[in-house]
């Protein structure tokens, strides 16, 4: 059933999200409602079926495991303005809504000779989930790339710009995920240079790049051999259902890590804050012999520990079942605790997981 609220709005009941979720989890939404534009939400929020409800705001799913199927409406922006605000000097100011897809936002900036997001390239969602969990991958962070963030609050009716300071971005977390369902992001301000300096840090780009035969690279190289590693590496969703990291890679004290060190000195520890080390989840998992593993339908991905994988038919309850048994593994054999990263539709993460 298909009604119209506003020329700007489209509500659907009885929604099928199993296109919207990339674990390919078969759930409905009682009411899918979706806004063109940022300026309709005020209205959205006035009338049935978002009047006095707390929607649950859905991308593209990439993020999201659904356990159960939502019991509250689900709100999508599906907007895709992108356009340059302000240049100066050196700098430029690129505006997207949320509904822009974030990969075509890479290639879009690149394509205006502005650089910065090359190392995100690829990863799927859209620009509104971005800040969410402060997206990042080959040695960046979104959050040091955005300007401000515009957002619409409910509770309040007011629209608001974010500044990235007020945003309190860290390592896959951000005051979005902290007061889950407080603001609707309509849309995000990014700086941008105009000739960048490449991020090449992180390990495997250099070797990419070389084997390209690439010495003075360009952004659009970097871009370039971002895909072609993620390519190798991580398992397309559209071929079987996933999130990317199901994990968080865990951040422990030093004294920790140097423990667990001392017993197996092979193991990756990368640096955080003052006196904390950041592990590698995956490595955790894959020493565990979990890589591949599967029960039913839910498993382990063959090319990467650190993803959970829908190899056809698994509910979000088996997903999450496995997900349990592997955290559960990591706990008992390193002391270590892992927590998803995406989120839980319908369930919580049990502490003693
Ligand atoms: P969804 O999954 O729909 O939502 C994620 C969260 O954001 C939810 O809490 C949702 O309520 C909230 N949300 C979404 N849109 C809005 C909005 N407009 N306003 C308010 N809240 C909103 N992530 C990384 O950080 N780095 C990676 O390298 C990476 N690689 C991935 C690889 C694969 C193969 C996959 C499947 C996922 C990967 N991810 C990665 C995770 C995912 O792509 C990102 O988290 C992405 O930002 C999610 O976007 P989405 O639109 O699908 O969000
Ligand atoms: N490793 C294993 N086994 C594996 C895979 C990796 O032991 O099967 C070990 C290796 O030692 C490797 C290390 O883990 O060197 C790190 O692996 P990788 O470079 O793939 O990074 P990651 O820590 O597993 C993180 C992000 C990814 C992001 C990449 C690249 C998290 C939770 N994940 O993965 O983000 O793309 O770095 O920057 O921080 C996501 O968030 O969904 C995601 C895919």
């Amino acid at each position: 059933m298909t009604a119209m609220a506003d020329p700007g709005i489209r509500i659907r009941r009885d929604a099928d999200l199993t296109s919207l979720n990339t674990f390919g989890v078969r759930v409905r939404a009682p009411w899918l409602v979706e806004a063109e534009r940022a300026d309709a939400l005020p209205a959205a929020f006035a009338a049935a079926p978002l009047r006095g409800a707390t929607p649950l705001v859905l991308g593209s799913g990439s993020n999201m495991l659904f356990v159960e199927a939502p019991t509250m409406p689900v709100l999508r922006l599906t907007g895709t303005d992108v356009r340059i605000l302000a240049g100066e000097g050196d700098t430029a100011l690129l505006y997207a809504d949320a509904g822009v897809q974030w990969h075509a936002l890479v290639m879009r900036s690149l394509e205006l000779g502005l650089d910065g997001l090359e190392n995100l390239a690829l990863i799927p969602g859209t620009v509104g989930a971005a800040p969410i969990q402060n997206i990042g991958a080959y040695g960046v962070e979104v959050g040091q790339r955005i300007e401000a963030v515009h957002a619409f609050e409910p509770a309040t009716g007011r629209m608001l710009r974010l500044s990235a300071a007020d945003c309190a971005f860290a390592y896959r977390d951000s005051l979005f995920k902290q007061a889950p369902d407080r603001f609707v992001v309509t849309g995000v301000e990014f700086r941008l240079r105009r000739g960048g300096m490449p991020v090449l840090g992180y390990a495997g780009i250099a070797e990419e790049l070389a084997a390209r035969g690439i010495v003075s690279p360009r952004a659009r190289d970097v871009a370039e051999a971002v895909i072609a590693i993620r390519r190798r590496k991580l398992p397309d969703p559209a071929v079987i259902g996933n999130a990317g990291s199901f994990f968080k890679n865990p951040i422990v004290p030093a004294a920790q890590a140097d423990a667990l060190l001392a017993l197996h000195p092979d193991m990756p520890v990368f640096r955080a804050a003052e006196g904390q080390r950041k592990l590698s989840a995956a490595w955790l998992i894959d020493r565990l012999g979990f890589k591949g593993a599967r029960d039913g339908d839910a498993g382990i991905a063959a090319s990467h520990a650190l993803v959970l994988v829908n190899h056809g038919d698994a509910t979000g309850r088996q997903l999450l079942d496995f997900a349990c048994r592997v955290a559960g593994a990591v706990r008992a054999a390193f002391g270590v605790a892992l927590e998803p990263e995406p989120r839980l539709v319908g369930a919580t993460w049990p502490t003693e997981a």
